[in-house]
């Protein structure tokens, strides 16, 4: 973790302006969502998307949508040249603190059973298994439903 960089970090929810840059940082990462659903969230009122910035570099962030007192995590992403620094989990804790805020008691989201260090980020923050589901992302790509109460 580095802190001096942390410091610099700031969580913003996103705006129209911002749906480009969130589109360039995912297709660097192999994780390229359409610009309608970006824009979908924000006229959606239980959806919501955060951004994390350094500075003016847009550098991770995360969707999730309420349905009564669960917070569904949707998508997380940091950019791989700043994983491993603590902005993941300030971006999962920042908005899990704002969905609490809203009304939610737990957190479910779905991760492919192969993505190991999205696993071990999840379970780093009191995720735990809820379910295996076979072939959920595709032929043998397993999915497991990973839960936190709150
Ligand atoms: C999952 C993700 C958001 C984590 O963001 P991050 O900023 O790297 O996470 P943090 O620095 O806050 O947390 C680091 C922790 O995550 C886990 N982790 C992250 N990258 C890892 C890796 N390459 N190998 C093993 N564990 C890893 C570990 O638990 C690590 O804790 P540790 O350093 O004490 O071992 C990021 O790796 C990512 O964007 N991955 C690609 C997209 C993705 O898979 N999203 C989840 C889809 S469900």
């Amino acid at each position: 973790m580095d802190n001096a960089l942390l410091k610099k970090l700031s969580i913003l929810p996103m705006r129209l302006h911002d749906i480009v840059l969130i589109q360039r940082i995912d297709q660097k990462n192999a994780m390229p969502w359409p610009f309608r659903y970006y824009f979908k969230i924000l006229t959606s009122p239980n959806f919501f998307t955060n951004i994390a910035w350094i500075k003016k570099n847009l550098v991770g962030n995360i969707t999730y949508h309420l349905v009564k007192n669960v917070m569904h995590i949707d998508k997380i992403l940091v950019d791989n040249s700043y994983q491993q620094w603590g902005i993941g989990g300030k971006l999962l804790e920042h908005s899990i603190l704002e969905a609490h805020k809203k009304g939610a008691q737990n957190v479910c989201l779905n991760v492919s059973l192969s993505n190991k260090s999205a696993i071990n980020f999840y379970s780093k923050h009191q995720f735990t298994i809820e379910t295996i589901k076979p072939d959920y992302y595709s032929k043998n790509d397993d999915g497991l439903n990973m839960i936190r109460v709150l």
